[in-house]
């Protein structure tokens, strides 16, 4: 913006624009302006005007009393915030959302993508996204925040002719019928004294249970860490759940909510926890109103005393995901992470000590203490120990959540909890982790699936995220899928990963891969970003490269 001094010596051009200030304070009600409320904040313009123009950056930095260029940093860094420039027009107020991630490139989003372009439909814009964790049902669109199943033009356009542009309620258990069959009954216990801390969490250190988040961080070692540390204290739950090809957290959170919330309230009594955050991508929009109406109905009629809860919106960043960047979006800033160490266990939400988890470990918690710790290490396979939610989609008969046995192998997977390949499809290779967690050709369908048991290979299982290829596909394509995902998604911090994403999908959308130049630039990518998404971008392009030589020739 251009300033020029006035006569009073002001800059023109950031005086107050009181008509602007007068909506966004009437948009706001009476929200709290605390800093950290700032991304909430923003997704409040965002919903009333479908966009957010310079004029609303201005008016919520004065009304929250931040500097415009902190408004503005934050509101461009996430891209479920439609930032307008100066005299740009708005875009129009509805957006058609197609997943154009692995499976949902597999099962035809670019041409679903490519028709409903053509189709021109009035006041609705056609946006290409990342996963949004329904890649069972692949391809995906999503219509205002509506998800549209196996998508077609016809399904898409007859939702738009119907107005359904909203995500319905999932037909969850409730807090009343949670609590008639005896949920809650565990977390009063421990609070009146009938377990002690450390046993709860000798128990959990002994159920062999592991962070479901990705990393497999030993949970109860985890929980340990944090009932050493000094007061205050938070718990952060993180349901961020962007890896492509991952949908697990949203179907246990669409079948059972509480089940989570009463594990993470055993995770805040057993650490000596003050408050809790839950932090949910903002693409399981109804997931996010049964959650506000579970929780509110638990505050109501709290079965002992509760901490403070507190429900945030993520607004479309994968980095989120990211323990120490979903802290710094918590708190209202960019997803950046973080440094380490200090390690978010010393110094984390808001600089307290926080004990940050994934939503399917408190899942698993009240089942883990009421059946004891054997209930969850005694399963397995292949000398591993637990139970793993394998989020599986692809070229497979029956695609979905399958609770199945730690160590696993992928033929196991698909013949005895998948029903086996697709009609007309051969079994070629497969994600096992994500995007981010490399591909694997099916002659190495007899690892088993865990934690620490595929890096050998140069993968990893991470959230478990399992995505079939056949003989229909190309692991090239889905490598160059993946690091194009990687680019859009990298903060940007660190160069090795945000120029060497960039750098790499110029060189993966040759037909003739430079593979020498992409190897020297992986190992740069791995040696020195800073977090998890730069070293792990170049597993699938590794990967292909190593198990598919035949896709070079
Ligand atoms: C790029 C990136 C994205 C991540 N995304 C998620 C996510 O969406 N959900 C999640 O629970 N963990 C995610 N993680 C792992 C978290 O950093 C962290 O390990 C986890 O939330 C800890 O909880 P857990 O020990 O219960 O798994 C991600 C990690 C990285 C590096
Ligand atoms: S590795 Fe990538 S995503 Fe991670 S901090 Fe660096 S630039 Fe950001
Ligand atoms: S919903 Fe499209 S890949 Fe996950």
């Amino acid at each position: 913006m251009k300033r020029t001094r006035g006569k009073k010596g002001r800059v023109e051009g950031r005086t107050t624009p009181h008509k602007s200030l007068a909506d966004i304070r009437q948009i706001l009600g009476d929200a709290p302006r605390t800093r950290d409320m700032l991304i909430e904040n923003l997704h409040k313009i965002q919903d009333h005007y479908h966009h957010i123009s310079n004029r609303h950056i201005l008016a919520l930095s004065i009304d929250m009393s931040l500097p415009m260029a902190e408004v503005y940093e934050t509101a461009t860094f996430y891209h479920h915030f439609d930032v307008l420039k100066e005299n740009e027009t708005p875009p129009p107020s509805k957006t058609v959302r197609v997943c154009d991630s692995l499976t949902c490139e597999m099962f035809g989003a670019k041409t679903l993508l490519q028709q409903l372009e053509s189709e021109n439909i009035d006041d609705v814009r056609i946006q290409a996204v990342p996963c949004v964790g329904r890649c069972h049902a692949a391809p995906v669109a999503v219509v205002g925040t509506n998800p549209i199943e196996t998508a077609d033009t016809t399904k898409v356009k007859t939702a738009i002719d119907n107005n359904a542009f909203e995500d319905s309620e999932p037909d969850c258990i409730s807090f009343v019928e949670y609590k008639k069959n005896g949920g809650y009954q565990l977390l009063v216990d421990c609070v009146e004294g009938k377990f002690e801390r450390e046993n709860i969490i000798s128990l959990l250190e002994d159920s062999n249970l592991r962070g479901l988040g990705g990393a497999g961080f030993p949970t109860g070692r985890k929980w340990r860490i944090l009932s050493e540390q000094p007061k205050p204290k938070m718990v952060a739950i993180n349901i961020d759940e962007g890896e492509p090809g991952t949908f697990k957290d949203r179907v246990y959170l669409e079948q059972d909510p509480h089940r989570f919330i009463e594990g993470t309230l055993i995770a805040h009594w057993a650490t000596d926890a003050d408050k809790i955050y839950i932090y949910l991508r903002d693409e399981y929009a109804g997931c996010r109103k049964a959650l506000e109406k579970e929780l509110e109905l638990l505050k109501q009629d709290p079965p002992c005393e509760l901490p403070e809860i507190f429900l945030r919106r993520g607004a479309g960043a994968y980095i989120c995901g990211e323990e120490s960047a979903m802290i710094e979006s918590i708190e209202g800033k960019r997803g950046m992470p973080r440094l380490r160490p200090p390690y978010v266990a010393q110094v984390g939400l808001f600089g307290h000590p926080t004990l940050e988890q994934n939503m399917e470990s408190m899942h698993w918690i009240r089942d883990i203490i009421s059946n004891g710790p054997e209930w969850f290490s005694n399963n397995g396979r292949h000398d591993r120990k637990g139970l793993r939610s394998f989020s599986v989609s692809g070229r497979v008969q029956k695609p979905g959540v399958h609770l199945a046995p730690a160590g696993i192998t992928m033929q196991e997977l698909v013949d005895e909890y998948c029903g086996g390949m697709l009609e007309g499809h051969d079994f070629y290779g497969y994600f096992p982790g994500g995007a981010s967690g490399g591909i694997l050709p099916a002659s190495l369908a007899n690892i088993p699936l865990d934690f620490d048991t595929l890096q050998p290979y140069g993968c990893f299982i991470g959230s478990a995220a399992i995505v079939v290829l056949s003989d229909k596909d190309s692991a090239k394509q889905m490598a160059l899928n993946a690091m194009r995902f990687f680019e859009d998604e990298s903060c940007g911090q660190c160069t090795p990963c945000r120029v060497g994403t960039a750098k790499a999908v110029k060189l993966m959308e040759k037909d003739d891969w430079d593979q020498a130049l992409l190897e020297e630039l992986s190992t740069a990518m791995v040696d020195a970003s800073i977090c998890g998404l730069g070293q792990a971008a170049p597993n699938p392009l590794r990967c292909a490269m190593k198990y598919f030589p035949e896709e070079f020739k």
